[in-house]
């Protein structure tokens, strides 16, 4: 990962992190938005951060001639966030401010997000949509907006911060050289370092955000469906325990189907070769390793290094308990409970699985899976 650098005492007080990718077209704009700060005597830097565009953005910053304007072009990454933890690791300001290159985000905002993080006020400010004051271009679309919306919704376990989404932010240079474990995927950013900078007080500075002059949106459909990757992954890392448990429980409880289903399944195309008590054993073996499958996979996602055998042989010795329940139950519900197989496995399995779950979650986590991470 990224490690984050604390400012040099360059006499920088603000470095603007820019990720661009084919925005040679935005920049001079930009370039000369952000030229008007200095000239307000703000003592700022701009860091571009180029995924190899191709497009003419190298050549632009040359005739442009700002020395306070650095480019990094990478060659062997993409990839919007994993391009702004360069450009903060290189940044030498006290205050850190990230902002697309497209002119979305109003350069003139900059002075009020760094006062607030810079002044101690807040540790984290956000340029925002959704506070008053704040605006979307009115051409942004409806489904942009729902777009938005939901993914605000989701981000609401990990902060109250009303644009989450955004990628204007600001942050202190401290406050980012604490960050832990960063692990962005997509676009999100913003939402990465408030929860791995564990940012208490953010700031949310309205603004208007425009739609792009030049060029296209790089948001893809990929980036969409990276954004859930985040989402659970954030939640693995703030709530470790039930980013287990949840899983876990989800997994016991569509055992209990699969269940029902082998054994009906075995007693139709079985019945007359096969005992019902060889049927239950087979059914309950096969649930096993459908579990034992998805509960290494999803709810025990930390320890994927142990060998599959060894926790498999202790899988198997943690579910002993629900499995002589679900056995002797299955085998009392077709025989004196005198129910049809379907429904005699539902019940078998779902009081196995029952007596099982924290049984089972509990010394699955002791013995078979180690712990998972904690966050401090
Ligand atoms: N280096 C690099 N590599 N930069 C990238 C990449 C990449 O793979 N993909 C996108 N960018 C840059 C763009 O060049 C632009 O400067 C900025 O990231 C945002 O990309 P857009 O394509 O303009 O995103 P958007 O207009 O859909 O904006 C949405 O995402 C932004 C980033 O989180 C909105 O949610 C904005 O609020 C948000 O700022
Ligand atoms: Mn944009």
């Amino acid at each position: 990962m990224n490690s984050p650098q604390t400012s040099s005492g360059s006499g920088i007080d603000i470095s603007v992190v820019v990720p661009t990718y084919r925005e040679a077209e935005s920049l001079p704009p930009l370039i000369k938005r952000l030229g008007q700060l200095r000239d307000g005597g703000a003592a700022l830097e701009v860091i571009v951060v180029d995924d190899d565009s191709g497009d003419g953005t190298d050549e632009i910053l040359r005739q442009l001639g700002h020395p306070w304007v650095r480019l990094i072009t990478r060659t062997d990454e993409r990839g919007l966030s994993s391009a702004v933890l360069r450009g903060l690791a290189e940044a030498n300001g006290s205050v850190l401010v990230v902002m697309d290159a497209d002119l979305s985000h109003p350069p003139e905002a900059i002075p009020a997000m760094a006062e607030a993080v810079g002044s101690g006020k807040a540790d984290f400010a956000v340029g925002s949509r959704y506070v008053p004051g704040g605006s979307t271009e009115d051409g942004w679309g409806v489904l942009r907006w729902i777009n938005s919306r939901v993914a605000t919704v989701m981000a609401r376990p990990f902060t109250s911060v009303r644009d989450p989404m955004s990628g204007f932010l600001a942050i202190r240079a401290e406050t980012w050289a604490k960050a832990t474990d960063l692990d962005p995927v997509g676009y999100k950013i913003g939402l990465e370092l408030i929860v791995k900078c564990r940012c208490r007080h953010v700031v949310e500075v309205p603004i208007h955000f425009a739609t792009r002059q030049h060029g296209q949106s790089k948001l893809s459909l990929r980036v969409q469906l990276q954004y859930l990757m985040h989402i659970v992954r954030l939640a693995r890392w703030k709530f470790p325990g039930w980013s287990s448990f949840l899983p876990f429980a989800a997994v016991g409880l569509s055992g209990v189907f699969v269940y029902a289903g082998l054994l009906w399944a075995l007693a139709a195309l079985f019945g007359s070769w096969i005992s019902e008590d060889v049927r239950i054993v087979v059914a309950i073996a096969l649930t096993m390793i459908w579990n034992f499958a998805f509960d290494r996979w999803f709810a025990f996602w930390y320890d994927r290094r142990t060998a599959v055998l060894r926790q498999f042989v202790g899988f198997v010795a943690v579910c002993s308990v629900p499995v002589l329940v679900n056995f002797f139950l299955t085998r009392w519900l077709l025989g004196e409970g005198e129910l049809v197989t379907p429904i005699a496995g539902v019940l078998g399995a779902l009081a196995g699985s029952i007596a099982g779950l924290l049984f089972n979650w509990v010394v699955a986590r002791a013995v078979v899976f180690s712990r998972p991470p904690r966050c401090e």
